[in-house]
């Protein structure tokens, strides 16, 4: 039985993605923007159609999707995202709340001063400790409103000052409080390399970031800016005449926010595989140092783009192409482990077969592993199909990847922050004073994130060795 899911989003970007991820889930479930419940839909044999159908088969009694999963439900049948946003400066906040008056504003924490954490990761976290007892009292209020909370789910960026900060401090107390038993588990944004930094300071914040990460979560997935930019651009170019790509980060969250929401999909309709989050980080996961994940999108589905040509063979076979995926690829990978989800109404078997066993003969996997592409068959949300009979499959699909593309995405951050460290650059904005003493305190502390980023590095290597886990084995002999 599926857990419920809390979910915390931290920072412009952690914000600006989770208010589109919130958007998605009311969307497939059928919740308005305030928080009412559209009738459910029923089949009419054509597919979805909403009826008009009494208010009263709309409550959760009647459906068979799981929106309580993600959402509390009042007395008054009203849906509130289980949801926790936190910010030092009002603006994005003020955005989320206008458009998605269903929040609940007794999770909004907002710092007083409201100015932001300016780019620092130091300022964020500091801000985190101070009003650490307040955060955790937010989160905590949530908790004991579910039943059987599974999972904490963070959005955030990792370059900048809050989502980076405050984000790192909340895995700290997250992992303290509830790690044992719950998982926590992060979409994190990475900031793109080609668009030149407005922030010189990124990659300080992105290692000290990523020790974090690497310490406290069971599952990181990977959204590099720079990946996404990719693919909208290939969405725009090849659906101008749609004109359905928006500037700024809007196109990017929308995409984020798609896939995020699609991971959770088999228990949000509950089909008969993959009944837990913990069954699918299981298999996506095979060792607590490997659990930096990529995802795909097969952008050339109805539910993402207006082209609606691809089967399940072709989309398949999409989900390996490089170009759509949402971490930075720059070299052909080895691959840990892949789970493909193909979402959609009466999807034909055969065709999954014959384009899982032509995928499989492609991807190259790391030689410890079983070698085969695991496989959801996520179900449509009734709200959100095209009843028109060209598009009766309403087909979708994305993959997530465990591979070694983490290799370069993280080589490249410790480049850009070697740079830095070499000359202390920029050091006295993270110091508490100028002594000497305290500027060797602090790069040391930083060089040991960076050692923590490395090693992770040389497990990915590592890992592409066939006696892998011999070794692994060894290794606690010999400390035994
Ligand atoms: P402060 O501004 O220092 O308080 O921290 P913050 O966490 O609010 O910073 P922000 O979220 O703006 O993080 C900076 C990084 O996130 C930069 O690399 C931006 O390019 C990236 N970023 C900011 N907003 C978005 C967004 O909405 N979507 C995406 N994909 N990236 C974003």
């Amino acid at each position: 039985m599926p857990g419920e899911t809390i979910t915390l989003q931290t920072g412009q970007c952690g914000n600006q993605v989770g208010l589109q991820y919130w958007k998605q889930l009311a969307g497939e479930h059928g919740i308005g923007p305030d928080g009412t419940p559209e009738p459910f839909p029923t089949n009419n044999g054509l597919g979805f159609r909403s009826e008009s159908i009494p208010i009263e088969t709309s409550s959760t009694k009647y459906r068979d999707d799981r929106p309580e999963l993600f959402f509390t439900v009042s007395d008054s049948n009203k849906y509130t995202p289980r949801s926790v946003l936190i910010d030092l400066e009002p603006s994005v906040i003020a955005k989320c709340t206008s458009s998605l008056p269903m929040y609940n504003p007794r999770n909004i924490h907002l710092s007083e001063q409201g100015n932001g954490a300016a780019n620092n990761w130091k300022h964020g976290y500091n801000y985190g400790l101070q009003n650490q007892e307040e955060l955790l009292n937010l989160i905590d209020r949530e908790a004991d409103k579910c039943d059987n909370l599974a999972n904490f789910q963070l959005f955030h960026s990792v370059a900048g000052g809050t989502g980076a900060g405050v984000g790192s401090l909340l895995l700290e107390t997250l992992s303290d409080r509830y790690g044992t038993k719950k998982l926590i588990n992060t979409f994190s944004i990475f900031p793109s390399n080609e668009k030149t930094s407005d922030v010189v300071v990124q990659p300080y914040n992105t290692v000290l970031t990523l020790q974090r990460l690497i310490e406290y979560s069971d599952a990181t997935f990977i959204y590099h800016n720079d990946a996404l930019n990719t693919i909208q651009n290939l969405l725009f170019n090849s659906a101008q005449s749609h004109g359905s790509v928006s500037d700024g980060f809007d196109g990017a969250n929308k995409l984020i926010a798609y896939v995020s929401a699609s991971i959770s999909n088999p228990l949000r309709f509950p089909g008969y595989m993959y009944s837990s989050i913990e069954s699918i980080f299981s298999t996506l996961v095979p060792t607590p140092d490997l659990k930096f994940l990529t995802t795909t999108i097969a952008p050339f589905t109805s539910q993402v783009s207006k082209h609606t040509y691809s089967n399940e063979y072709d989309t398949i076979l999409e989900l390996l192409n490089d170009r759509y995926k949402m971490n930075r690829v720059t070299e052909p990978v080895k691959y840990i482990s892949v789970l493909n989800y193909l979402i959609g109404n009466n999807l034909d078997q055969s065709e999954i077969r014959k384009g899982t066993i032509k995928a499989q003969s492609r991807v190259d996997f790391v030689p410890w592993t079983p070698s085969s592409i695991q496989l959801v068959h996520g179900k449509k949300s009734p709200f959100t199909q095209d009843g028109s009979p060209t598009h009766q499959k309403n087909l979708s699909g994305i993959q997530i990847s465990n591979n070694t593309s983490i290799v370069q995405v993280f080589a490249k951050i410790l480049k850009q922050y070697d740079l830095l460290a070499k000359r202390e650059a920029y050091i006295n904005s993270y110091t508490e004073s100028k002594d000497r003493s305290e500027i060797v305190r602090v790069m040391e502390t930083f060089n040991q994130c960076r050692e923590s980023v490395a090693s992770v590095i040389d497990e990915y290597k590592a890992c592409q060795s066939t006696n892998y886990l011999e070794d692994d084995i060894l290794g606690e002999d010999e400390v035994m």
